[in-house]
């Protein structure tokens, strides 16, 4: 079976390409190199292009005739979409459009989809289930969830199947050491805070001391990024086979607060790791936890990485060896 990757040339999307190959996919990676990268992807096709590219993205899937596509490019960052929502709409809800009605012409009838725990905003409910209010409170969110809506209407007109994957905070990274998370700017907690450890940074930022919870700082959800590939096949082979579509969260059910991240990343590490209590960030929820349960029992599918030490670990083996990320 092959399959075309947009954004596989990024941090979740490399880590998924491994796991497609080594589980003998053919893989067809698209990936217009803005945040990726291309040591990332050395071992599949690659093709450069931007999905705004409509002609472009549409000649790629003519060309490679795939059978479905994981779509993981988009712009991601929370802040940065604050100040340019026309940028984050015109990427990801255009971009996105573009390649399906790329899929629709070359008539490729499965994608399954990077979606976010963004798209339910503040959540009224721990942990957060599937059929919760989404009341996004940035456009990042708000243009996942409504990619997340447009293709529900493509499958209703162009009988076209999709899984969305709702995913918590992902960290970590590949045994192999080869591959591992490198963006710029880095803006997530845990690689910024083995840059501290690695002495790359003097100090790690605490945003926020007050919040209602157990020591005043914000509590997370991280999931192993292994895990999350190893989800994204499941729900591709759950949808090929039996022709659905579904929506599920990723995390590991268990919440973990800033404070309590950079304690196991000083265990971990075995270095001293300053901190510097700052002002809230703009846009952070409190509290965002998953419940699982829905995929666990709909796909069988089983975090072999939750344990938070593991994560943790499995992303100082790459920084502590990759302490440039990808050269
Ligand atoms: N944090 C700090 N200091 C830092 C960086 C982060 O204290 O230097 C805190 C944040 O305030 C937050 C927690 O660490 O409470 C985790 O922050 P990240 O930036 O690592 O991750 P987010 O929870 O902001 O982002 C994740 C995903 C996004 C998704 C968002 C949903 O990466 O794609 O959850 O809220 F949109």
């Amino acid at each position: 079976m092959k399959i075309l990757v947009p954004g596989g040339a990024g941090y979740i999307g490399s880590h998924t390409v491994i796991e497609l190959l080594e589980r003998g996919y053919e893989v067809v990676v698209l990936d217009n190199l803005q945040k990726g990268h291309r040591k990332a992807v050395n071992d599949c096709e690659f093709v450069q292009a931007d999905l705004l590219d409509k002609e472009k993205v549409n000649n790629i899937l003519k060309q490679h005739k795939v059978d479905a596509v994981i779509h993981f490019a988009a712009n991601s960052l929370v802040g940065e979409s604050m100040e340019r929502p026309d940028s984050y709409f015109r990427n990801n809800v255009v971009g996105g459009m573009n390649l399906l009605d790329a899929m629709r012409a070359n008539d490729v009838k499965y994608i399954v989809f990077s979606s976010t725990a963004a798209t339910y905003g503040e959540p009224e409910n721990i942990p957060i289930l599937e059929t919760d209010p989404t009341i996004p409170k940035n456009p990042y969110g708000e243009t996942k969830l409504t990619f997340e809506k447009i293709m529900k209407w493509y499958q209703e007109a162009f009988n076209m199947n999709f899984m969305t994957l709702r995913y918590f905070n992902v960290a970590g990274a590949h045994s192999s050491g080869k591959i591992g998370e490198d963006h710029d700017p880095e803006t997530h907690l845990i690689p910024l805070v083995l840059k501290t450890a690695l002495g790359i940074m003097d100090s790690i930022k605490v945003f926020g001391t007050d919040y209602d919870t157990e020591d005043g700082t914000c509590v997370r959800d991280y999931i192993h990024v292994m895990d999350l590939a190893d989800a994204h096949i499941l729900a591709l082979q759950d949808m090929v086979t039996n022709r659905k579509s579904n929506v599920y969260n990723l995390g590991n059910g268990k919440g973990f607060s800033v404070k309590q991240i950079i304690d196991v990343a000083r265990e971990v590490t075995g270095r001293e790791i300053k901190t510097v209590n700052t002002d809230r960030r703009a846009g952070d929820p409190a509290v965002l936890i998953a419940s699982s349960d829905k995929i666990q029992e709909g796909l069988k599918w089983k975090p072999k990485f939750h344990d938070i030490n593991t994560i943790i670990s499995s992303a100082w083996k790459w920084h502590s060896n990759n302490p440039d990320g990808f050269v």
